[in-house]
């Protein structure tokens, strides 16, 4: 998507300096900073401090990882060591999981002379994909936004309610949740898009952020009004991205979707789940049970970032020192209050025939 009419991606090799290239989410939206991984180590920080992140960025990132530990040591014993240190960031999102295996079945049956080079191929192929795959999936959610624009009258906007950032930024290009809607302005569809601050991170500033240099309307709204907005009949649908999706369609995202679901359950409102087919673990089905979820560091919940009116950027704590803190950083959102999940070959039930009909290869290999 474009910064300013440039053209960029969430990250890109930098054949000059043989290193990868991110934009480092860390800043944003306050200031736009690019950094460069170098070492396996540089790797490690910016997936567990989320300098990128996103389920399907943090897959691309593992494997530039990869393919960068391959070219300094293309031996078994390091391809094991990489895999295990680059796996171990962050246990929710299935996607780091699928790229890191994706990784190792294809370059463990390669001659050590063969690994460099094709692992940075497999790097480049994963994040070409994952760049088409989301274009896909939102020509397969434009409909659901056309069809609400049919009812509206002229010049109104569709109301789009959306949790966390799932947006380009998450992804390589494009984004999840976010793909129908650019997708949707692109066809000259007026939108107005409710966009969840998303506490503690406060991922929604990157997704008005990425609204923003797009040119589409949009309001930040607290975490608390959803709900309301949904009751006042502000609300013509919500999609979300998802970390996780099971077999039989229950969907772990961003902590607080789980309440979204429920508010608009309540409401009547459309509850769509977008996703790449690399989000979906296959060999879980209730994801209430089964699905780790990632605790971070309670300070991301006491201290909260921001910019001063004269664009310093600083931290400050929010909460009486001596308070402890809980930071679960995702939810599961059972499929019975999911509308409908978007994926790149068509929309389903969340439902495990719904997914079985749409990627019956992965539900046959797969089965019990
Ligand atoms: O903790 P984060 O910021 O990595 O969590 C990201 C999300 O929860 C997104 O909604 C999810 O990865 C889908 S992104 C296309």
């Amino acid at each position: 998507m474009k910064i300013d009419g440039v053209p960029y991606r969430s990250l890109w090799w930098n054949k000059e300096q043989q290193a990868l290239e991110i934009i480092d989410q860390r800043w944003l939206p306050h200031e736009f900073r690019t950094r460069l991984l170098t070492e396996m180590q540089d790797f490690v920080d910016a997936i567990y401090q989320m300098q990128v992140r996103g389920a399907p960025l943090i897959g691309a990132t593992a494997a530039y990882g990869m393919a960068l530990a391959m070219a300094n040591d293309p031996s078994d014993a390091n391809l094991d060591a990489a895999w295990k240190a680059l796996e171990q960031t962050r246990p929710t999102a299935i996607n780091l999981r699928w790229a890191l295996n994706r990784c190792r079945a294809v370059l463990s049956d390669l001659t050590k002379g063969e690994r460099a080079a094709r692992a940075l191929g497999l790097a480049q192929e994963i994040a070409e994909e994952d760049v088409e795959t989301n274009r896909q999936l939102g020509q397969q959610g434009l409909p659901l936004i056309e069809q609400i624009a049919a009812q509206k009258a002229p010049g109104e906007p569709v109301r789009i309610l959306t949790h966390c950032n799932a947006g380009w930024l998450a992804t390589v290009d494009w984004g999840t949740a976010t793909s129908p809607i650019y997708q949707a302005h692109e066809a000259g569809i007026p939108l107005l898009v409710w966009v969840d601050e998303t506490r503690p991170r406060n991922q929604g500033a990157l997704t008005a952020w990425e609204l923003g240099k797009q040119g589409i309307a949009h309001r930040y709204i607290t975490d608390n009004a959803g709900g309301h907005l949904m009751q006042q009949g502000q609300v013509d649908l919500v999609i979300t991205g998802t970390d996780r999706t099971t077999r039989r369609g229950d969907v772990c995202n961003k902590i607080g979707t789980y309440l979204k679901a429920l508010a608009a359950w309540d409401n009547q409102i459309p509850f769509y789940v977008a996703l790449p087919s690399s989000t979906i673990d296959w060999t879980v089905s209730d994801g209430l049970a089964a699905i780790p979820i990632e605790r971070r560091d309670a300070e991301e919940v006491t201290l909260v970032q921001g910019a001063s009116q004269r664009g310093a950027i600083a931290s400050v704590r929010v909460t009486p020192a001596q308070s402890e803190a809980e930071n679960p950083a995702f939810d599961v959102t059972p499929n019975r209050l999911i509308t409908g999940l978007i994926t790149e070959r068509g929309l389903c039930d969340a439902s495990e025939q719904g997914l079985a009909s749409l990627f019956p290869e992965f539900a046959a290999a797969t089965a019990e």
